[in-house]
């Protein structure tokens, strides 16, 4: 179970909850939270989930990690300098939320751009555009979570569109929080959906004061799943909301617990079995509906991923002037992720493994729900520099250097560090419709 913040403290830090800041002051939460875990739990060992690694042959035609069952372990690799320019920019791509797009803020370094991710075992090809809309040929790809899904998605659409202009078909919710586009030429849709706790819940209830969200642990978020027979490959990505302060219910609406709730009387759980719960109520969810539309309508199949926990880089507090300024990625072993981001991972690697195999036991081999882990923590770890920071902000020193100032550690420049989790998902879909 975590500790707990003094009160005082996130009350302080639920002040600056404007809606502009909202996501800044919910990772000033997570930085709070992640010290006081590092100072409590130091003597934890934790048992770094990775998979056996199966090599690859190093080669550079399309075949490569097509093979049936071949895998690489994307997380165990490192970040090596590369001259390429990114294939997009913030000014040939209209998807970027102003809040990510660095280059048109005016942050001044580049060198953030020049860096690819390259697995110990294997290879991963540079993002091909035209290869991702030849497999999501007649398909829908759906993002359901947070604001990094949102981020995820944004970047896709910025590497897609260099060579075919989406079309935006729908668009919901404000903020742009509900989006779907075509690609008409291949008769291929990507969606967003806002869920960022992905099972049912209100957020931020005002009978609660309006600092707790409500979770109903035994619902999915109807919002996605009403939709879940339209999506032949689902990517789930959420995470960091599970740090704000909640209530949790059952079933039957009893109180189960709850997150920092001291003004109420229910018994503080902490969020990581909360978080672990939801996965599993979202992942059966899925492959329960799968079922019934398969005796029904014998639907093809369909591609589960899940982004694992992206860690936030905060030194010291959001607000003060170059909270993450670095401009180049940790060398290797320079800085141990935290137990929270570890612990986060740990989570959503192993409930996916625990979906894949519940999956093999109620459905054989008849296909279906492939569940696969996009395992990004590592990688995202190793990339302080990949942040917007001030640059959340146009020329956050055009009048000159400020003491006090928002920043944002959490959410990746696009382009940036973000785009090799987008080349990561299409080599998972290649594999997975040569399967
Ligand atoms: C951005 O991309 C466009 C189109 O590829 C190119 O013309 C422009 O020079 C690029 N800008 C920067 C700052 O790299
Ligand atoms: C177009 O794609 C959708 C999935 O997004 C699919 O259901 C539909 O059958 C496709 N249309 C054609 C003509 O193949
Ligand atoms: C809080 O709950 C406990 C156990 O259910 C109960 O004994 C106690 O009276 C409650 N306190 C308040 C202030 O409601
Ligand atoms: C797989 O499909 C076959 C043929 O349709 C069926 O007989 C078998 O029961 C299925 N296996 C499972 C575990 O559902």
């Amino acid at each position: 179970m975590q500790k707990l913040l003094p009160h005082h403290q996130h009350q302080r830090v639920l002040h600056f909850l404007t809606k502009k800041h909202i996501f800044i002051a919910i990772y000033l939460l997570l930085l709070l939270a992640l010290l006081h875990l590092q100072f409590h739990q130091q003597k934890k060992s934790i048992n770094s989930p990775h998979q056996v690694v199966r090599s690859v042959p190093k080669e550079e035609d399309d075949n490569t990690n097509t093979r049936r069952g071949a895998q690489c372990d994307y997380s165990n690799g490192r970040w090596i300098r590369s001259k390429a320019e990114p294939i997009y920019n913030g000014t040939s791509c209209g998807t970027i939320k102003k809040g990510q797009n660095c280059m048109a803020n005016g942050r001044p370094d580049t060198g953030y751009l020049h860096w690819r991710w390259r697995p110990a075992a294997c290879e991963l090809h540079e993002f091909n555009p035209s290869l991702f809309l030849s497999l999501l040929e007649n398909k829908h790809l759906a993002f359901i979570g947070d604001s990094l899904a949102r981020n995820q998605v944004e970047s896709l659409m910025c590497l897609v569109s260099t060579v075919s202009s989406p079309v935006l078909v729908y668009r919901d919710g404000d903020e742009n929080k509900f989006r779907r586009w075509s690609f008409p030429s291949h008769n291929a849709s990507v969606s967003v959906f806002w869920s960022p706790l992905l099972i049912k819940h209100l957020e931020k209830e005002p009978s609660l004061g309006k600092n707790h969200n409500k979770l109903y642990m035994d619902s999915v978020d109807e919002r996605w799943a009403s939709e879940l027979d339209q999506m032949d490959i689902v990517v789930f990505s959420a995470g960091h909301w599970f740090l704000l302060p909640a209530i949790y219910h059952d079933a039957g609406g009893e109180v189960l617990g709850c997150h920092y709730c001291p003004e109420f009387n229910h018994t503080e759980i902490g969020f990581f079995d909360i978080y672990r719960k939801t996965l599993r109520t979202v992942l059966n969810e899925v492959r329960i509906r799968q079922e019934r539309t398969i005796t029904r309508r014998r639907r093809s199949d369909k591609l589960v991923v899940l982004t694992t926990f992206s860690p936030a880089h905060f030194e010291g507090e959001w607000n003060n002037a170059g909270a993450c300024s670095k401009l180049e990625p940790f060398r290797e072993g320079e800085k141990k992720m935290g137990y929270m981001d570890m612990e986060m991972r740990r989570i959503g690697v192993e409930e996916l493994k625990d979906a894949a195999e519940k999956k093999k036991r109620k459905m054989g081999e008849n296909g279906s729900v492939k569940y696969e882990a996009l395992e990004v923590s590592d990688l995202a770890w190793m990339r302080p520099d990949g942040h917007p920071g001030a640059y959340m902000n146009p020329f956050p020193y055009a009048q000159g250097f400020k003491e006090r100032m928002p920043n944002d550690c959490v959410h990746w420049c696009l382009p940036g560090p973000i785009d090799t989790w987008n080349e990561i998902l299409l080599d998972m879909i290649k594999r997975w419709k040569s399967d």
